[in-house]
């Protein structure tokens, strides 16, 4: 392993000091590096759900097992993964084949091992769709087992590996059940248009097209997606918001409560398009936290904060980062980077 500068290693393009960096081609590999570590060290997948809060990252383990393999059960597809696959060019092979399913998943940056974490979600499905299984490398016991999806509990932006699994191993490989029969979920926003005889082509490549038009390419302006989640209020919070704001957006969600539109109450706040030092706020969606060049994780956290104090003064509705904040130690939080 080499100590290297982050700026390739995160779509936020935060250049930090990292100690080490480690590129496991197998649980052979990570067991080895693992075993041998004893310093604290996070794991990473392309970077595209990451902010590194200080001038130095802690040991970085990015997991390189690569491969795919493909099990036919009548129209069931089980297509098992390894972690360090790129999470797009899966969804474009599977299309391609003609194993459906993950068309509205188009162009989500990213690896397929980080997908459970965060339980990714677009256009009106979930990564827990389709989710069959993963496989789970314990850091403790080192066994290798199979995590059944149910077992993941997969919720909006969040699931096991973000709780009590948190640190403790690493997804190695994911099986998704997807099917030879195609069924167009056109429920959301942008798709509800389409004929629906739409081919899967067809809905892959107008999710693509939405996404291009909203969410900045990294490549060409640095930044991690959705930078909070949507907020889930309880059902008379939101009566009293709606009173206030008619026109405001929300979303099913549990019975009692309702997401709102983080990105709404942003641009509500006035932030769109705005630019705070070397960050700043994308110009076709509030949600998106963009680096403008030279920006260190604090120029992002200040405003992230900025943004969460004046939605909190104007809605009464407090925004959680959907990004994880990570400093020297590892997985660290907003409150805590922010002192
Ligand atoms: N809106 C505004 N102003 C803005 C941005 C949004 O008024 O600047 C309004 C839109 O008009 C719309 C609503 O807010 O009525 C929701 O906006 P959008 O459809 O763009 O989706 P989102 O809720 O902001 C979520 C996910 C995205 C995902 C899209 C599509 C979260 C945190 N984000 O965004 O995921 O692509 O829905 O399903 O749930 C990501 O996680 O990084 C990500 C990009």
């Amino acid at each position: 392993a080499q100590s290297s500068e982050t700026r390739q290693l995160n779509t936020l393009a935060i250049n930090a000091k990292c100690p080490a960096l480690y590129l496991p081609e197998s649980i052979a590999d990570l067991k080895e590096i693992i075993r041998d570590l004893d310093a604290p060290f996070y794991l990473l997948g392309e970077g595209s759900n990451t902010l590194f809060t200080e001038d130095q990252t802690p040991v970085l383990i990015k997991p390189k097992l690569m491969g795919k393999s493909i099990r036919h059960d009548g129209d069931n597809v089980f297509i098992t993964v390894g972690c360090g696959e790129n999470w797009h060019e899966l969804v474009t092979f599977c299309k391609d084949q003609g194993y459906h399913g993950l068309e509205n998943l188009a162009l989500i940056p990213g690896s397929v091992g980080a997908a459970p974490v965060q339980n990714i979600g677009a256009y009106g499905v979930e990564l827990s769709d389709v989710l069959y299984s993963v496989q789970w490398f314990d850091f403790t016991t080192f066994d290798v087992k199979e995590m059944a999806a149910a077992e993941c509990q997969l919720a909006y932006r969040d699931s096991i590996f973000k709780r009590q699994l948190k640190g403790k191993g690493a997804i190695t490989a994911v099986t998704l059940k997807l099917s030879t029969q195609f069924v167009a979920k056109l429920g959301y926003a942008g798709l509800n248009q389409l004929p629906a005889d739409v081919s899967a082509e067809q809905v892959y490549q107008q999710v693509i097209a939405i996404r291009q038009s909203k969410l900045p390419n990294p490549d060409d302006i640095p930044n991690a997606g959705s930078f909070f989640k949507n907020p889930i209020v309880s059902h008379s919070v939101f009566e009293q918001l709606i009173q206030l704001n008619p026109n405001m957006p929300s979303y099913p969600a549990a019975s009692g409560f309702k997401k709102l539109a983080a990105g709404w109450l942003i641009d509500q706040a006035g932030f769109k398009g705005i630019r705070f030092g070397e960050a700043g706020v994308h110009q076709q969606q509030a949600l998106v936290l963009v680096n403008l060049g030279q920006a260190n994780g604090k120029d992002i956290i200040a405003l992230a904060n900025k943004i969460r104090t004046e939605v909190h003064k104007k809605f009464n509705v407090l925004l959680e980062p959907e990004v994880r904040f990570v400093d020297q130690h590892g997985l660290t939080d907003i409150d805590k980077a922010s002192q």
